[in-house]
């Protein structure tokens, strides 16, 4: 059977966007940005793009495009002990979409609740005690919580109906869910400049603080943002590449990419803020108090914001459609991943069959998180996921690429397609640069977290997200050492 493949060049750019552009690029970077010097945060944001997530995004789609196979089978081809690499890949996979679809079933439940603004006396009660219902701790695991359940599901099943046919499903739905929450962007922006205070927002968003650029954090911030908005190291990049044709164009397209996925951040920036703004003048509080990050932002301070503006309703649907919006392609992405590494390694499957059990377990893993505990082990599971998981991961792709197989030899298939050429240089970033700069910022997280245990969590429960790293990782190192010396011990004999 033929291998699946994208439409269009235009299907493939769409998809690619939607995963990179998702709830990191309106809860995450407009308050990196606010919070770690505003416009100066650019400077750290732009090198991270440009030294590390440009060049590691080009080699994922490079490797795609070239082996014609997801993650697991990628790596295979590159080196045939590193298939357990893309094991380890798309665990974490499986980790963090059993998690981002729970935040999309919140999405839709304010989507709901929008109609009556039912926030609008209590913003921060409605969310912790309503909907989430949250327990005072994580050893209280409070039950399972129906309605959070219920809307997963719902979300688990367009899902679905969006990977069911593979890359024909996908790129239909592309053509809208990419589009439709820049439209709704755009309206959001426009309410917001018609509102008093935007301006303030602005100024705290983008008033440079040049000063900021000393600090360690602010650069540390800055390469985790732009790893975690590419999607990169979790297979999805390679998956979405070995849809392309062996001869399609690599370098355009990952620039393309990357540039609308910044672009969109910055634009998310400027309406979160004008929004702020507006709600700094009307409850008289300064902008950076506001300032928030994750499921505080888009769940707490901004449907507040939201309930204080004439047609608070309407505005309110728009905004979490343009969430669920956001979030559906970045979540149907992460399945892909799934999706491509298994049925290359076992070709019996037929897709729709696999994207279900994958749906279906995915659903299952996640209802740990729609328990009244859940939003403790969600902060768990994403920390370590996105802290550890994603740059392990990416070093030891890296050092795949750049090592054993030989950044050379990948650098000068991308020159054979694209148009645009690759210096000597993009073999430094990939051996030398990348390595050492995700070993420090993986280094710099280790040594916080056993210093001070995360945000106060126990032990154990610690010990859960220690395990989410550990086990996918000796699997991968105890898979590959095997492998290795299989292959050794078996070459002197053919030589
Ligand atoms: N890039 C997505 C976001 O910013 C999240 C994501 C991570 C998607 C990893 C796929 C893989 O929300």
């Amino acid at each position: 059977m033929a291998r699946q493949q994208w439409a269009s060049r235009t299907v493939f750019i769409l998809a690619a966007v939607g995963s990179a552009v998702g709830l990191g690029n309106v809860w995450r970077f407009p308050y990196l940005a606010g919070k770690y010097g505003g416009g100066a945060f650019l400077v750290p944001y732009l090198i991270a793009l440009v030294a590390v997530g440009i060049p590691l995004l080009m080699l994922e789609f490079a490797v795609g495009q070239k082996m014609q196979q997801g993650a697991i089978g990628s790596y295979k081809k590159l080196n045939p002990s590193f298939g357990s690499l893309g094991i380890f890949a798309i665990i974490s996979a499986f980790i963090i979409v059993s998690y981002y679809a729970v935040v999309m079933a919140w999405c839709l439940l304010y989507f709901l609740a929008s109609f009556g603004v039912k926030w609008s006396d209590d913003a921060k009660g409605y969310f912790y005690d309503n909907v989430l219902q949250i327990t005072e701790g994580i050893d209280k695991l409070g039950g399972i919580n129906f309605p959070i359940v219920f809307s997963l599901l719902l979300v688990w099943i367009s899902v679905y109906f969006c990977v069911w046919k593979g890359t024909k499903s996908v790129g239909k739905v592309v053509l809208y869910s990419v589009p439709l929450p820049v439209i709704l962007m755009a309206l959001l922006l426009i309410r917001g400049v018609t509102l008093p205070g935007f301006l303030d927002g602005w100024v705290f968003y983008l008033n440079p603080q040049w000063s900021a650029l000393i600090d360690p954090e602010v650069w540390t911030a800055a390469f985790t943002q732009i790893f975690f908005t590419l999607s990169l190291a979790f297979g999805t990049m390679i998956a979405y590449g070995s849809y392309k044709n062996s001869e399609d164009d690599i370098a355009k397209d990952t620039w393309i990419t990357a540039l609308l996925n910044s672009a969109i951040s910055l634009f998310a920036g400027f309406v979160v803020f004008a929004v702020l703004g507006y709600m700094a003048t009307q409850t008289s509080t300064p902008v950076e108090e506001l300032a928030a990050s994750g499921p505080g932002l888009a769940f707490v301070v901004f449907p507040e914001a939201l309930s204080l503006m004439p047609f608070a309703g309407l505005f309110s649907l728009l905004f979490f459609l343009m969430l669920l919006s956001l979030g559906i392609d970045s979540a149907f992405s992460i399945v892909e991943a799934l999706n491509a590494a298994i049925l290359d390694v076992w070709q019996h499957w037929k897709i729709a069959q696999l994207s279900l059990w994958i749906c279906v377990a995915t659903f299952v893993a996640g209802i740990i998180y729609t328990t009244r505990a859940g939003l403790y082990f969600l902060d768990i599971a994403d920390h370590f996921i996105t802290n550890y998981n994603g740059i392990l991961v990416a070093i030891f792709q890296s050092i795949l690429v750049g090592w054993v197989y030989g950044a050379e030899k990948l650098r000068r298939y991308i020159n054979e397609v694209s148009d645009w050429k690759l210096g000597k240089w993009w073999n430094i970033l990939i051996k030398y640069f990348i390595p050492v700069v995700l070993a420090t910022l993986l280094a710099t997280q280790l040594s916080k977290d056993l210093r001070i245990p995360y945000e106060g969590y126990p032990g154990w429960a610690l010990g859960i997200g220690w395990s989410l790293v550990v086990v996918p990782l000796t699997v991968f190192l105890l898979l590959l050492f095997r492998d290795w010396n299989k292959i050794r011990s078996r070459s002197p004999q053919s030589s």
